[in-house]
């Protein structure tokens, strides 16, 4: 999308959004400047190693989505979508089950301009801008309400967002959404955690977020763990993205502990 097709959709490139620079570090194409210069920023501050746990985080939702569908889940909730990429999760979806409902979930309009027009189409996916801070707007969403059935198991994605909200309202969302789902139901999260990044380095990466749409959140792995509460863990548990359920012959690690993810199932 140009700066003059971003500005004909009301969409603010003066200051960079989680959103673009995540696109960045995928190689994609919907950034602007303004996003490239917090990416590199960024890139300068993480090493070579940004790349490669972006690639894994992504890794890690495909993973987790196929092995939903292998487990009997058809509906998905994807909150924090990002701009659409390659194995997004309704193609994940699609591979096992063509039924399969997704809605995706996103509160930058970049990406719900984006995934309006890629991701939606057989009916069975819907695209809801909302911020996951107000989850009854998500619910109440007529898109919602069409694909979505709450009385049936459901998966509801965290992947790489709640990073992007305190701590209180990633308690209060999952919570939310726990008390609406029915037995059998799953949540994924993955989330980014400062590793082996020194104090100087990861206050040099929270302050570029600072200045972008979203501040960044880096939690311990025990505290990840607290957003499952209620919720019984899939093994392995939570882990580093690259080894959750990975069965490749070589898994390439990153120095260390940068994002961990987990699945977990409601009884
Ligand atoms: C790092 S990207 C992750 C994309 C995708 N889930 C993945 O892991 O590949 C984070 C996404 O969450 C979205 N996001 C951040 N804060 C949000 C909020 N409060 N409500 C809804 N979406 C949010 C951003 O716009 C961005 O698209």
């Amino acid at each position: 999308m140009s700066q003059d097709d971003a500005a004909l959709n009301g969409i603010d490139f003066s200051s960079p959004s989680v959103a673009r620079i995540y696109d960045w570090w995928l190689g994609g194409k919907d950034n602007f400047a303004v996003d490239r210069a917090a990416a590199e920023k960024l890139q300068e501050l993480v090493g070579p190693d940004g790349r490669l746990v972006i690639r894994q985080n992504r890794d890690f939702l495909g993973r987790a989505v196929r092995y939903l569908c292998e487990t009997g889940i058809r509906q998905f909730l994807d909150i924090g979508t990002g701009i659409p990429t390659r194995g997004n999760v309704h193609e994940v979806a699609h591979a096992v089950d063509p039924l399969a409902h997704v809605v995706y979930v996103d509160n930058d309009p970049i990406v719900a301009a984006h995934g309006r027009a890629m991701l939606t189409g057989s009916g069975r996916t819907g695209v809801v801008e909302a911020d996951l801070r107000t989850p009854e707007k998500i619910t109440d969403s007529p898109t919602t309400r069409g694909l979505i059935d709450f009385s049936e198991p459901v998966a509801v994605l965290f992947v790489s967002v709640l990073h992007f909200v305190d701590d209180d309202d990633a308690e209060r969302v999952v919570g939310y959404f726990r008390e609406r789902m029915a037995p059998g139901s799953h949540i994924v999260i993955s989330h980014g955690s400062q590793g082996r990044l020194s104090e100087q380095t990861i206050s040099e990466a929270r302050q570029v977020y600072e200045k972008s749409t979203a501040a960044l959140r880096d939690r311990t792995p025990e505290h990840i763990t607290r957003f499952f509460k209620g919720f019984e863990p899939v093994s392995p548990g939570l882990v580093d993205v690259a080894d959750w359920r990975n069965d490749a012959a070589f898994v390439e690690h990153s120095a260390g502990g940068y994002v961990f993810g987990g699945v977990a199932r409601l009884v």
